[in-house]
């Protein structure tokens, strides 16, 4: 069975003239990551708050393990670009915040947190307060933040788009040897192809009008960078039938 089915979904937001998103129809699995990509307004995020719960389909329905999606979960986390992290926590009480909230057994938030620290390498920085830190380390904070909770979907809306290249390079490490360790099922929103096929095994396409998914395709270059793909003609063939697809 699949982690998460979504069918037939539409959505219009009230007072718009016409639906955001028609007939979307996607199946994802569990330990897996993938990208959606596509044009500014097609409904990217639209769809992202659709799988939180924040939002509901006026048509169609989303299902993870075989129930419907029918309210925000902490199994479903999303991290935006803005984040908003606590300023008045440092980044452990920013990271524990949402299991100390449920009430999880201290000894197992703190058991996750020490892992989580290292893995985001910031162990240094435990003590900090979040306003001390650079964008990237925020953006560590970020995703520990969303990973602490162990949810069955994380999905990340544009969540690097504002960093530089090679912090952004530093990020794509974090996300995969956290999700690696962790085995859920990553959604990545993003504008930027090279972002898409280094970090999605699947690319799902987003186009049209209202918008809809056009297109799954399993990536053969995921990981693979550009740099190492420099002179391999079939990655660039591919990488342009997804711009193609883009316009
Ligand atoms: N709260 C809202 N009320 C009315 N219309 C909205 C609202 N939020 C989004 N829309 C419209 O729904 C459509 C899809 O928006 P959405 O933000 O999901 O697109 P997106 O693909 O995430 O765009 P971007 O890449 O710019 O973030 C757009 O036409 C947008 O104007
Ligand atoms: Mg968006």
């Amino acid at each position: 069975m699949p982690l998460l089915e979504i069918k037939h979904v539409g959505y219009q937001y009230a007072g718009s003239g016409a639906q955001s998103i028609d007939n979307i129809n996607l199946t994802l699995e569990a330990n897996s990551i993938n990208v959606i990509i596509g044009p500014s307004g097609i409904g990217k995020s639209t769809l992202l708050n659709l799988i939180a719960g924040y939002l509901k389909p006026q048509i169609g329905e989303l299902r993870m393990n075989d129930q419907p999606i029918q309210k925000a979960s902490w199994q479903r986390g999303i991290v935006f670009q803005d984040m908003a992290l606590y300023p008045w926590l440092n980044v452990s009480q920013n990271i524990t915040f949402g299991p100390r909230m449920r009430k999880v057994p201290k000894q197992q938030i703190n058991q996750r947190l020490a892992v989580l620290l290292q893995e985001t390498g910031l162990e240094k920085f435990k003590s900090s307060y979040v306003y001390e830190l650079s964008g990237g380390l925020k953006q560590r904070v970020a995703l520990a933040r969303e990973f602490i909770n162990q949810p069955d979907i994380l999905m990340l809306d544009e969540s690097f788009s504002a960093l530089d290249n090679l912090t952004r390079d530093e990020m794509h490490q974090i996300l995969l040897e956290l999700w690696t360790n962790t085995g859920n099922c990553v959604i990545v929103i993003t504008h930027d192809i090279d972002e898409a096929l280094y970090l999605g095994q699947n690319i799902i396409i987003m186009n049209g009008r209202p918008g809809t998914v056009q297109q799954t395709v399993t990536n053969p270059y995921f990981k693979s960078t550009f740099d190492t793909m420099i002179n391999n003609s079939e990655y660039f063939s591919f990488r342009r039938m997804l711009l193609d697809q883009l316009k």
